[in-house]
Order: C-alpha cells, then sequence, then structure tokens
C-alpha cells in the first residue's frame, strides 16, 4: 500500500467572495434617507473594519449645490457626520465669506469610511486607494442620481480625480467650470485640510483667498438660478 490515499480529499466548499463594490447595496427607487440607511452596514471594502461608522452625505433634499471631499476624518468618523473637524470649520468659514449658506447645499466624499493607520495615540488620515473609491462610487452615484445637482464642486486632487479625469491637476485647473453627464457645472477646487497643511502662512492665505474665490463663482451660479425661477 503507498501512503497515498486513493480518495481524493473533499474540497472546501467556496467562500464567498465578499462585494467589492456597493453597487448590490444600491437600494430600488432610492432617496437619500434610504440610501443613508443601506450604507449604514456597508462592507464593499476592507475600510469599515477599522472606522467607527459609514459617513454618508448630509444636507438639503432639494440641493443644487453638492461638495464633494475625498473621506470622513478622525473627528466625521466619531460625529458620523461630513467636514464636521478642522477642514470642516475652514469650509464654514470659507461658504460664510462666499455668501453660500451651508444648510442649502449638500456635502459629501468620494469615500464613506474613515482610513487611517496608528501614530502614538493618533489616527492619522490615509489617502483611499484606486479599489476603495471604485467600491463606494455607488453611493455618490446613487447620490448625484437622486440629487441631480446643478452644480458639482469637488474639494482637492481625491474627488477632482475620481470624478473629472485621473489626470486633472487642481493647482492649474482649480476653479474653472465646465459640464458634464454629472452635473451642468462642474468644478473642482482645493481641499480645505490642503489650505490647513500650508507650508507657511502667506501661502495658506492665497490658498484661502483662491478657494473662497472659486466658491464665490459658486455663490454666484445659485443666483442666477434662483433668479430664473
Ligand atoms: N476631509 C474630507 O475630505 N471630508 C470630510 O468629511 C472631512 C475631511
Amino acid at each position: 500500500m503507498t501512503s497515498k490515499s486513493k480518495f481524493k480529499a473533499i474540497a472546501p466548499p467556496p467562500k464567498t467572495k465578499p462585494a467589492t463594490t456597493a453597487a448590490p447595496l444600491i437600494p430600488p427607487r432610492p432617496t437619500l434617507k434610504k440610501l443613508k440607511l443601506a450604507a449604514h452596514d456597508c462592507r464593499a471594502c476592507p475600510l469599515w473594519r477599522n472606522a467607527t461608522q459609514t459617513v454618508f452625505g448630509e444636507g438639503a433634499a432639494r440641493a443644487e449645490v453638492i461638495l464633494v471631499g475625498e473621506q470622513p476624518g478622525n473627528d466625521e468618523d466619531l460625529a458620523g457626520k461630513p467636514f464636521v473637524g478642522p477642514a470642516g470649520k475652514l469650509l464654514d468659514h470659507a461658504l460664510v465669506e462666499a455668501g453660500i449658506d451651508r444648510s442649502k447645499i449638500y456635502v459629501t466624499n468620494v469615500v464613506k469610511h474613515f482610513k487611517w493607520e496608528p501614530r502614538g495615540k493618533r489616527r492619522i488620515h490615509k489617502k483611499p486607494n484606486s479599489r476603495e473609491i471604485a467600491a463606494c462610487r455607488p453611493w455618490l452615484e446613487a447620490e448625484l442620481e437622486v440629487l441631480k445637482p446643478k452644480i458639482l464642486v469637488c474639494l482637492g486632487a481625491t474627488a477632482a480625480q475620481a470624478l473629472i479625469g485621473k489626470d486633472f491637476k487642481v493647482s492649474r485647473q482649480r476653479g474653472q467650470l465646465a459640464p458634464s453627464h454629472l452635473a451642468p457645472n462642474v468644478m473642482a477646487t482645493l481641499h480645505p485640510s490642503a489650505i490647513l497643511r500650508a507650508p507657511d502662512e502667506e501661502t495658506r492665505h492665497t490658498q484661502l483667498k483662491d478657494f473662497i474665490a472659486d466658491l464665490k463663482q459658486v455663490a454666484h451660479l445659485i443666483q442666477k438660478s434662483q433668479q430664473k425661477q
């Protein structure tokens, strides 16, 4: 007798592959409320494991303007709301300066879980990769589909490259309005966190001025749209 068994080992049952995008989770006839509820349990990429909760978009149900950032930060992860930490405070300031009422717009992110790595006791933001962005994209597409915004503003390179084009350079192309299939007016501008990270006071001041100038263009479009109504 050889040591080889004549019986074939029973193959282990196939592992069910985890969904690689959120697409199967999008509810039929979505509303913002239904989407937020469904996104609560999203496991389409591994980021949920280290995050406190899904941070879905928030804002006016009839918003004409949608602002899209990269991903929630530490404070947003804990609060469950987008742009409430230091970047959110800077955004609030810039919106006031531009004459835009935050309660009338909608604010969201390309990725809806906080990606981070530990540094001592702190959780340091880590950029989402292309798989995580692709996995989360159906949520953003559904938000856009429900809201049908007139104006879409990408805050920073991650949102701009995900929604406008992978070669988009915020430093060179910020503030340019163009139509797209996503909205009649699409623009990318600086990310508030990038302004907070500016290397010196002078750069920070210039970037903030540019950011407010871009948002003023948005305010102007809102005014024009309201005059038509
Ligand atoms: N940065 C983002 O891109 N989004 C947030 O919600 C907070 C910080």
